[in-house]
């Protein structure tokens, strides 16, 4: 069933798409000709520094703003006693980002890393010396920093990201008829994006237009939201994206820091460079929030679910309400008469959090499949059987049938790659011949599916080669590649005939690069480009008596390979740079939108489907966890490129690695100050900390979720990976540690 070299419709295009092609910016990337944000320097640049806040709540009483300002170099110091006003309240929610930015408006700290002024000089020294000499004085209020002082919340009427509750069947009948029910809390921590590239901007106004140079995720929206803020048209905003050294969801959301800059250099009538530093970036910019989850499981003497209860507390702002769907990673999975989930919030005074790789599910599916492997233990049934037992031949709860759903095919190819049948069922039990202890353990990984609506043009030019654009970000997973990939196959053209333009938000929208939706959703705008193209180009063809096509316009034609062919009749065909000469065209240009037809989409639950199977060593005397060794098995429809695909699940086992055994934002309670604010602290896997990696494709043809049958792969990897090792540990050494990361300390 694995599937390493091409995917089956690609197959049976018998197209281009479904290679392994290598990267087409790999080169750029590596050779450091690859230009990010912070590397433009328009002539009279100046540099922006944030001064931040130390304190988690109170006000900020006095700056020393005479001091900054003495500093020789410094040009401005944005205080909110001056700050330029904005167009738009930035209180006031702005959907669909729905967050409130924080640009000065007053002078209350909501949380430590806050943005409290902004200086602006000739050279970043000066403006960073400047900022360290605002010497903030505070009216410091008791913080809330932790499950104990925070103040809970129900989601009764809150925006973007507030899950609603959702009740399939009666919880309370499926709990007593259950003979076992299974109860546990799970902790997951908060945890900051960390990408390479930090949030920058370079802002250059030129009267009522602006250019704005910065790492973004979702430009057009972006556009209009800082339209909306600087009372000029959407369209009077440039941004620049051509790179993003991650993004990860955090450079999808507008924040206050790239605001200020933005801001400052329209009142200094100059451009204006902003870097966030790493410890700045802890705050002001989005983090995955902190969960506290209760699962029950009820399950009955055949080791099948009567009941599914998943709850979820989530610690969110003191004055945004995005709320972590961790719980709703137990709606698509498994097959339970009664399931209910529902979310709760928490406010504590820190940095709103936001969408980070697998939002919901990474934090949900860590808490379910632990719970899930607790159950199997309850029922004395092996991980994987217990999974199978209770496999959702249609979504659990509505009935509705799977776009399509190869998770049997994962968890058996997986099992087998990896090795499983011969886990013993008890833990402690094997051994590696240093004498460390060995455990096995799995997880079902799963990831939705969202289409974004994306616009695209495609222009075949006369010497056969074709220009495709979309205003689509590459963030490192390849876009360029896998969506040339797409376009020159709607074109009947090889890849290398294609020229890919993207990040500029002057091209066609190309929709949020972000749920792992960018391909399927991009892609089928230039899909759809190309195939509108190929139509014109066709038109003129069979109308033109001096084509060997004319005529053939009720038939059809065929593009492939530069030329269009009759369908009945291939022999008979023409190419591209023929029919454009007789025709005298430079080029022929193809437009197109791509949006989910909602009907298909409501009839369908869709989903990305994965199983991870991990093998962990752990020290017996030290209690040190190493993973070794992970197999995923995942199934997501059309595979564009199975080497960008693969990479993509290793990113997202690593992650998951990271969840698991690495990362954690450690806030001192006293202060609300988080105490790892940096890459030094703040661990994530280095190489050493990586296990061997196997990624299988396993086929899966979906007809419904898109034309192109593509479902995502760039966030499933994390889900299912971090229950897998949590569960592994707990094999290895019997001991159940039910709070991320899994620390030397749970082990002793
Ligand atoms: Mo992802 S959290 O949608 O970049």
């Amino acid at each position: 069933m694995s599937l390493d070299t091409a995917s089956p419709t690609a197959r049976r295009h018998g197209s281009n798409a479904g290679q392994p092609l290598t990267r087409r910016d790999g080169l750029l990337k590596v050779t450091g000709r690859a230009t990010y944000a912070a590397d433009n320097h328009p002539d009279g640049m100046l540099y922006a520094v944030t001064a931040i806040s130390r304190i988690a709540r109170g006000r900020v009483t006095a700056l020393d703003v005479g001091a900054a300002r003495a500093h020789a170099g410094v040009v401005e110091v944005l205080t909110p006693a001056n700050r330029p006003p904005l167009a738009h309240d930035p209180d006031e929610k702005m959907p669909p980002f729905g967050f409130r930015v924080e640009v000065l408006q007053d002078d209350t700290v909501r949380y430590v890393g806050q943005p409290i002024a902004l200086v602006v000089a000739e050279t970043l020294e000066a403006a960073t010396e400047a900022a360290a000499l605002l010497d903030p004085q505070y009216e410091i209020a008791d913080a809330r920093t932790d499950r104990s002082n925070g103040d809970r919340f129900g989601l009764a009427a809150v925006g973007i990201g507030a899950p609603p509750r959702t009740v399939h069947g009666d919880l309370a009948a499926g709990l007593a008829a259950a003979t076992h029910v299974t109860e546990a809390e799970y902790e997951t921590p908060a945890q900051y994006h960390n990408a390479m590239e930090p949030h920058a901007v370079v802002a250059e106004w030129h009267g009522d237009r602006v250019t704005l140079d910065m790492p973004n995720q979702a430009m057009a929206l972006s556009c209009a939201a800082y339209g909306a803020y600087f009372d000029i048209p959407a369209e009077n905003v440039l941004i620049r994206s051509p790179f993003l050294g991650g993004g990860f969801g955090s450079k999808a959301i507008l924040n206050g820091p790239q605001i200020l800059a933005i801001l400052a250099a329209r009142m200094l009538k100059r451009p204006v460079k902003l870097v966030l530093t790493r410890t700045q970036m802890y705050g002001p910019v989005g983090h995955r929030g902190h969960t506290w989850q209760k699962l029950r499981i009820g399950t009955d003497a055949q080791g099948r679910l009567t009941a599914l209860h998943h709850h979820a507390l989530c610690a969110t702002s003191s004055f945004d309400e995005f709320i972590e769907p961790a719980a709703n990673a137990s709606l698509p999975l498994y097959d339970s008469p009664a399931i209910l989930v529902e979310h709760e919030g928490l406010r504590l005074d820190i940095g709103t959090p936001g969408p980070m790789r697998a939002p919901g599910e990474a934090s949900g599916s860590a808490a379910l499949e632990v719970a899930m492997d607790e159950a199997a233990v309850a029922c004395g049934m092996d991980p994987l059987e217990f999974r199978l037992a209770n496999y959702a031949e249609t979504e659990p709860g509505t009935g509705r049938p799977f776009s399509s759903k190869a998770l049997r095919e994962c968890y058996l190819e997986g099992a087998k790659r990896f090795g499983w049948a011969g886990r013993p069922l008890e833990p402690r039990q094997m051994r590696d011949e240093n004498g460390f202890l060995v455990g096995w353990g799995m997880g079902t990984a799963v990831f939705h599916c969202p289409h974004f609506p994306a616009e695209a043009r495609a222009t075949l030019r006369a010497d056969g080669t074709a220009l495709v654009e979309t205003a689509g970000a590459d963030m490192g997973q390849g876009a360029w590649t896998a969506l040339a990939q797409i376009a020159a196959e709607a074109l009947g053209l090889d890849p290398d005939q294609v020229e890919f333009h993207s990040g500029i938000s002057t091209l066609p929208d190309g929709g949020i690069a972000g749920g792992s939706g960018h391909t399927a959703s991009a892609g089928l705008a230039l899909n759809n480009a190309g195939e509108d193209a190929i139509a014109k180009l066709a038109a003129i063809a069979t109308a033109d008596p001096a084509s060997p096509l004319f005529g053939a316009g009720n038939i059809g034609v065929v593009a492939r390979s530069g030329r269009l062919h009759r369908i009945d009749d291939e022999g008979r065909s023409e190419s591209y740079v023929d029919i454009l000469a007789r025709a005298g065209q430079a080029e022929v240009i193809g437009t197109a939108k791509a949006a989910r037809d909602p009907a298909i989409a409501e009839a369908h639950a869709m989903f990305s489907h994965g199983a991870v199977f991990a093998e962990v060593k752990v020290d017996p005397d030290l209690g040190q966890i190493r993973a070794t060794r992970l197999v995923g098995a995942f199934a997501a429809g059309r595979v564009i490129n199975p080497r960008l695909v693969r990479s993509q699940y290793f990113g997202g086992m690593i992650w998951g690695t990271s969840f698991a055994l690495h990362e954690e934002a450690v806030t001192d309670r006293r202060t609300g100050r988080i105490m790892n604010a940096d890459l030094a602290e703040y661990h994530v896997p280095v190489n050493a900390d990586v296990p061997s990696l196997d990624a299988i494709l396993i086929e899966e043809d979906d007809p419904y979720v898109n034309p192109l049958g593509i479902k995502g792969v760039g966030e499933i990897g994390i889900t299912g990976t971090v229950g897998a090792i949590a569960n592994a540990v707990w094999h290895a050494t019997g001991v159940r540690v039910r709070r991320f990361p899994v620390r030397i300390e749970d082990l002793l």
